[in-house]
């Protein structure tokens, strides 16, 4: 059973009944204003930071489900019924609903009694604010008088404050009300400079803004007084909790229609000219009024939601293919890089499981989110990476996370994930392969944002590098510190307290416990960076790099391999983790699959074997298992993976950022039905089918998906904000259809299944559109490539003709 559709042509997915088994969800805005909206209006909005300019109020984890949002209510002005076009909050049996989620808007309505009501939610391009543009329709024969009720609750600012914090904030909520526009202002009259506001494109026959009166005594947003009762109070919020409504009146004559434009935004005013008079305790709403006058106009706003389509179809046209699957070009063409732009943007920060206070930007979070970004937005990324690299350490070591308002590393979680620093070198060599703009590496970047400290961006690299030679246990493999990829392999907490967190206390000095996982990352971050040395003229670096990173593929040789499969790691004593020897967590899939995908073992056999056991121990037909056997009771000595039920998140879960590194691993090997076959394991669209038992949204990938040792073994869980997104981009792009970004120019090496006769792609690299068309004429994966008919030795198109934008390209593959 399902609950939708894709609309792939309009590139939306279509939600056909309200009850979904989760909140689904989209995001609005993609620069500083950002929404979460589900499919019934709820979520919330903030600007740039979700903890500390939150607009509207959330409330997460409550009952019933999602609620809090950007309402609307319609009512009859002659029988007094009162619905909401969006079901939430009244919940009245909705005739032929629909919600498309589509890119950066959402459009959601129903019908009732005749009167069908459409509501479009977006963020213009460069506005910090969102619009609700309702269209509202009387299908039957005789007139209709009706009223329209907005409703949204504002945050008092910091999300966290706001949800605790009680005894002050009841007393501290102010908003003016003038001409019908409602301001937000708590906090305005001392250090904050900013304000929120919500407009109508109608002159609104009243307002409220105090909750309770609106409410009415004991009622919740599905009876509110205010709408009941067919007139808004014109309550002035003074305390308590400040909210936004207006009241319209509409005479709809048979087969009419209307539209009326609802705008909530954020304005900012100098910190010494917030007032109007100055001295006065007014706002300036100069800046405001000339907002609202734009986008009160049908025309203005009907011109930015066109622009806001054709900038992403801008942004989908780089990468386009036409494959004999369709859950492939429907990910690769839509939804994947859709999700690659949320991620990026929010990194953990905001979604249905992430609460928008607790995670800033996480420093290996934002590297690899690159991986599905960096082809979209160049520019942005390389403001992401030197933003993140002037949060790294002068040791090299980096911040777990940062704060995206103050561009700060945050020092509640700190430092001393030791994978983290490596991710750096992954993000930097994507976005030069992507764009050629080798200027980034001279890029003066200090650390940890200390002024007089830069050096050029280069050098953070190698500090990187250097990190982890300065941090190698017994074996010589990498240390671990608090955790590396596995956030929850704590092989230094030793924790016996109630609530502790696992990732940041630390009860063991920590000089024994290694990772193999880091080791892996090491390989692949060393060649990468001899490889960019190489190219910069700096050939005695680039060979100690390729000497480091031999060496530690030596290390993993002698140490890091059990007989059949990876070792994961070595505990505070020495002991194994991820070894047949161990009673449970025998097997981890993070180190079978890099290792595979740095290359190490591809030329003895280990690589295969490593491989092969991963299918016999960790895959499902719902995807591969983080480990094998699940632990099913607390190891101390292994942390919080050990904290969850079996089958859950790291505790053998499917944890789908992992996934892709076995793909990848797999067209390594020149294997591509099996890439393919772990590849549609996981996508969302292949498992629009198991709606029911998947639950989560069938357009986005989820961070887990149960394992087979938890009752609900297929349920996914966490989706939007994950590597998953990034990864998988990654691994069906550029490594089982194999078009791929180098130093050099475009590659061409798919590795796809033995079925497979043909596919092409579409892909706008450096400035140049290249039409590739694959032919299968043999069973493997050699590729002889021709350019506008012209054979080309190997597999790289290096720089094309001056002059050239289009390029012709044929592939056999043999
Ligand atoms: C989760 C991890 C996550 C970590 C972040 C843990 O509880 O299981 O997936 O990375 O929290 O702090
Ligand atoms: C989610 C975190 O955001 C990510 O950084 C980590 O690698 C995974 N969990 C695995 O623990």
């Amino acid at each position: 059973m399902t609950y939708g559709h894709f609309d792939d042509r309009r590139r939306e997915y279509v939600i056909t009944r309200p009850d979904t088994p989760l909140p689904w969800i989209n995001y609005l805005g993609c620069e500083a204003y950002f929404g979460i909206i589900s499919n019934t209006a709820g979520g919330y909005s903030f600007y740039r930071d979700a903890r500390l300019r939150r607009l509207t109020r959330y409330r997460y984890n409550n009952v019933p489900p999602d609620v809090g949002g950007r309402y609307l209510y319609v009512r009859d002005d002659e029988t007094g019924d009162f619905w909401s076009p969006t079901w939430q909050p009244t919940r009245h049996d909705p005739e032929d609903y629909t919600c498309r989620h589509g890119m950066g808007y959402t459009v959601i309505g129903s019908a009732r009694k005749g009167v069908r009501a459409d509501i479009c939610y977006f963020v213009p391009l460069g506005a910090d604010l969102e619009i609700w543009q309702l269209t509202v329709s009387n299908k039957g024969r005789r007139p209709r008088r009706l009223s329209l009720f907005s409703s949204i609750e504002f945050c008092l600012w910091d999300a966290q404050d706001d949800a605790t914090n009680f005894q002050r904030n009841f007393s501290t909520g102010q908003v003016e009300v003038e001409r019908g526009v409602i301001y937000h202002k708590t906090e305005y009259r001392e250090r904050r400079n900013h304000v929120a506001f919500f407009a109508c494109s109608e002159k609104p026959a009243g307002t409220d803004t105090q909750r309770e009166a609106f409410l009415g005594p004991y009622r919740g947003w599905d009876k509110p007084l205010a709408v009941e009762r067919g007139r808004s109070f014109n309550s002035v919020a003074h305390g308590w909790a400040p909210i936004g409504s207006h009241h319209v009146r509409l005479a709809l004559a048979p087969g009419e229609t209307r539209t009326v434009t609802y705008i909530l935004g954020y304005s900012e005013n100098p910190r010494d000219a917030k007032f109007d008079p100055p001295g006065s305790q007014t706002i300036d709403k100069r800046g405001i009024r000339r907002v609202l006058d734009r986008y009160r106009d049908a025309a203005a706003v009907a011109k930015a939601f066109e622009e806001l389509r054709s900038s992403w179809e801008g942004l989908l046209d780089v990468y386009r293919v036409r494959t004999p699957v369709r859950h492939v070009d429907r990910m690769v063409n839509i939804w994947n890089p859709y999700q690659c732009m949320a991620t990026f943007n929010m990194s953990r920060s905001a979604s249905m499981f992430e609460s928008g206070i607790g995670r800033g930007l996480g420093f290996r979070d934002s590297t690899q989110d690159l991986l599905g970004f960096v082809h979209m937005v160049p520019a942005r990324a390389r403001e992401r990476i030197l933003d993140l690299a002037a949060t790294q350490l002068a040791t090299g070591g980096a911040y777990h996370q940062y704060q995206p308002l103050t561009k700060r590393g945050n020092n509640d979680i700190g430092s001393n994930f030791n994978d983290d620093p490596l991710w750096l070198i992954v993000g930097v060599a994507a976005y030069i392969r992507e764009t050629g703009d080798w200027s980034l590496l001279d890029e003066a970047v200090p650390y940890d944002n200390a002024p007089g400290s830069e050096t050029p961006l280069y050098e953070h690299c190698t500090r990187s590098i250097r990190y982890t030679l300065d941090r190698l246990g017994p074996h010589g493999l990498p240390l671990i510190g608090r955790a590396d990829w596995n956030d929850c392999l704590n092989l230094n907490c030793f924790s016996e307290t109630p609530g502790e967190s696992f990732q940041t206390t630390t009860n063991r000095e920590g000089r024994v416990a290694e990772s193999v996982f880091i080791a892996a990352l090491f390989v692949l971050a060393a060649r990468e960076l001899s490889a960019i040395a190489s190219r910069r003229g700096r050939e005695a670096e680039s060979g100690e790099y390729l000497q480091h990173a031999d060496r530690m593929e030596q290390v993993v040789r002698e140490h890091g391999w059990d007989g059949e499969w990876f070792l994961r790691a070595y505990d505070a004593s020495g002991g194994r983790v991820g070894s047949a020897s161990c009673g449970e967590g025998k097997i981890f899939i993070e180190s079978q699959g890099f290792c595979v995908l740095a290359g190490i073992g591809t030329q003895d056999g280990r690589a295969r074997k490593a491989l092969d056991a991963v299918r016999k121990h960790l895959a499902t037909p719902h995807g591969i298992m983080l480990q094998q056997p699940a632990f099913s009771r607390y190891y101390v000595e292994l942390g919080e993976i050990s904290s969850y039920p079996p089958g859950y998140k790291e505790n053998a879960g499917i944890f789908c950022h992992n996934n892709p590194w076995v793909m990848i691993a797999e067209t390594v090997l020149g294997n591509g039905d099996a890439a393919l076959d772990y590849y549609l394991r996981i996508n969302p669209s292949a498992r629009e089918r198991l709606a029911r038992l998947h639950r989560c949204e069938p357009y986005v990938y989820a961070q887990m998906i149960a394992g087979k040792d938890a009752p609900t073994h297929g349920e996914a869980k966490n989706s939007w904000l994950t590597g998953t997104a990034a990864w998988n981009y990654y691994a069906i792009t550029q490594w089982i259809l194999g078009i791929r970004p180098t130093f050099e120019g475009l590659q061409v090496a798919p590795v796809v299944p033995a079925r497979w006769k043909e596919f092409s792609v579409r892909r706008v690299f450096r400035g140049v559109t290249y039409d590739i068309d694959v032919v299968r004429v043999g069973k493997g994966n050699s590729v002889r490539l021709t350019v506008d008919g012209r054979p080309v030795d190997g597999t790289v198109l290096g720089v094309p003709p001056a002059g050239a934008t289009a390029l012709r390209v044929r592939a056999e593959i043999s």
